[in-house]
């Protein structure tokens, strides 16, 4: 039997340490609020880079603020290796500090109870650190299993040369890790691939030390990866996902963007599954010339559309520089915003279609919606999972990221999926995942047994 989570009155505390990018914070966020529906007492702690607001959650939670001094020239940088891996240089001793200073509070009633730390799998630095103030660190990963094995292979897919991508080989089988192809591959073209791959070492390093890995994936979805992991390390393994549907709607974004909550009140008035969402995520950046063919292929699909446009999407260009004349095109038929509540929009009835870079939130959050992809990857595990949604699962079509973005592919791919014969078993193949995913977090579907083992480990410590 399970123990309970207050101990002496007094109930357990984790604290939680995402990393600070929209894409690693939401899927920690939504652990913790997992794991506080449990009866767990939730610290988070983050960077003072980018602070959540403490409004948005809560009021039992406690956060703290960890400083970090990395040169603005690589914050500003597309380097992400470098960053990240500066990150784990600058924040371990101010991390260590921090916790342990919570640990000398164990006396108060309300602060005290720290049983384990969980944190990013890539702040490697930080696990080190609780580690070595004698906590048990827990690894999350925020993509997939089949990423996390593309970590995990870095070392022989350079050593057999399938990296750097070559563009004779890039649709080349990997045998030592199918299905994917060379072109499918983890990899950051605005980083040096020794760096990546350093990044990568220290993060596996680092999760082989830790006392669990969780991920935001289920059984169905990922069987044979989450097996050939669990193989490959002896840390139990849990995937607790979609962890979008386990906790509540993210309520602003990191980079204090406006959400806008008025397209919800337009979805309102537009047909079922008539809308298309396009949204690249909160890293992606494209050139001012995809752009206007993005937004030309929407105005002549006919179709209406939410275009999440953040200022940051195209490279030397303001968010309100719309092509002459597409604002007249499209009237009301076309919501161009900064930034939406995503996991509303699509679990709106309206939505029928989700333009997306497939970044793994992004990717979980439309499978566990139901909602058919038209997939457009730009970096990292984005290409792996838009194999994997294309290929392997076959919930959605594919703009080649071979070909720059023209708008006449875009047309070709909305009218695939929501008008031909192939937009429909589509449609009912997502339908049938997001069934399995349903059944994974219902009592005793795997997620939410892997949930309950997840509380049982902390507790048990
Ligand atoms: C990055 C990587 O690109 C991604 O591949 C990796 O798996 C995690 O880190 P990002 O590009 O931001 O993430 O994409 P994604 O993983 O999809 O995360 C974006 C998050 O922002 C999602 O949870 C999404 O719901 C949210 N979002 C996005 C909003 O809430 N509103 C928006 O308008 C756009």
């Amino acid at each position: 039997m399970a123990a309970s989570p207050s101990r002496a009155g007094r109930r357990v505390r984790v604290v939680f340490f995402p990393f600070p990018y929209q894409g690693h914070f939401n899927p920690v966020l939504r652990l913790a609020s997992a794991l506080h529906a449990r009866g767990l007492a939730v610290t988070v702690f983050h960077t003072d880079l980018r602070a959540p607001d403490p409004a948005d959650y809560p009021s039992d939670y406690r956060f703290v603020s960890v400083p970090v001094h990395v040169p603005t020239d690589v914050v500003a940088s597309e380097d992400i290796a470098r960053l990240v891996m500066e990150l784990n240089v600058s924040c371990a001793a101010p991390f260590r500090e921090r916790l342990a200073a919570l640990l000398a509070e164990e006396e108060d009633e309300e602060a005290g109870g720290v049983r384990c730390v969980i944190t990013d799998v890539i702040w490697y630095s930080a696990q080190a650190a609780a580690r070595e103030l004698g906590l048990p660190a827990l690894g999350f990963m925020t993509s997939s299993a089949a990423s996390f094995r593309n970590f995990i292979a870095y070392p022989t897919l350079i050593e057999k040369g399938y990296l750097p991508v070559q563009e004779e080989r890039r649709d080349d089988p990997v045998d030592i890790l199918p299905p994917f192809r060379v072109k499918d591959l983890q990899r950051i073209e605005t980083s040096s691939l020794a760096d990546f791959a350093s990044l990568l070492g220290h993060t596996v390093d680092g999760a082989r030390r830790s006392s669990g890995l969780i991920l935001n994936t289920f059984e169905a979805l990922e069987a044979a990866d989450l097996d050939k992991i669990r193989g490959d390390m002896s840390i139990p393994v849990f995937a607790v996902g979609p962890l979008n549907k386990l906790a509540p709607p993210i309520k602003s974004s990191l980079y204090q963007l406006q959400q806008d909550r008025r397209c919800l009140d337009w979805l309102g008035t537009q047909a079922p599954r008539s809308v298309i969402y396009v949204s690249f995520g909160s890293l992606a950046t494209m050139d001012p010339h995809e752009f206007v063919e993005l937004a030309w292929g929407l105005a002549d699909s006919k179709r209406p559309f939410i275009w999440v446009a953040r200022p940051s999407l195209i490279r030397g260009f303001e968010s309100g520089d719309l092509p002459d004349g597409f604002r007249e095109e499209v009237g009301d038929r076309g919501r161009i915003v900064d930034w939406v509540p995503q996991d509303e929009v699509l679990s709106h009835p309206a939505v029928g279609a989700f333009l997306t870079h497939n970044g793994w939130n992004s990717t979980m959050e439309a499978v566990s919606e139901g909602v058919p992809m038209i997939a457009r990857p730009f970096l990292g595990d984005q290409y792996g999972n838009a194999m994997f949604v294309c290929s392997v699962w076959r919930v959605g079509v594919e703009v080649r990221v071979e070909d720059q973005l023209d708008r006449g592919k875009i047309q070709d791919a909305i009218g695939e999926l929501m008008v031909n014969k192939r937009g429909k078993e589509v449609r009912d193949r997502m339908a049938n995942l997001k069934e399995m995913a349903e059944k994974g977090i219902k009592e005793g579907g795997s997620s939410h047994t892997a949930l309950l083992k997840v509380v049982d480990l902390i507790l048990s410590v």
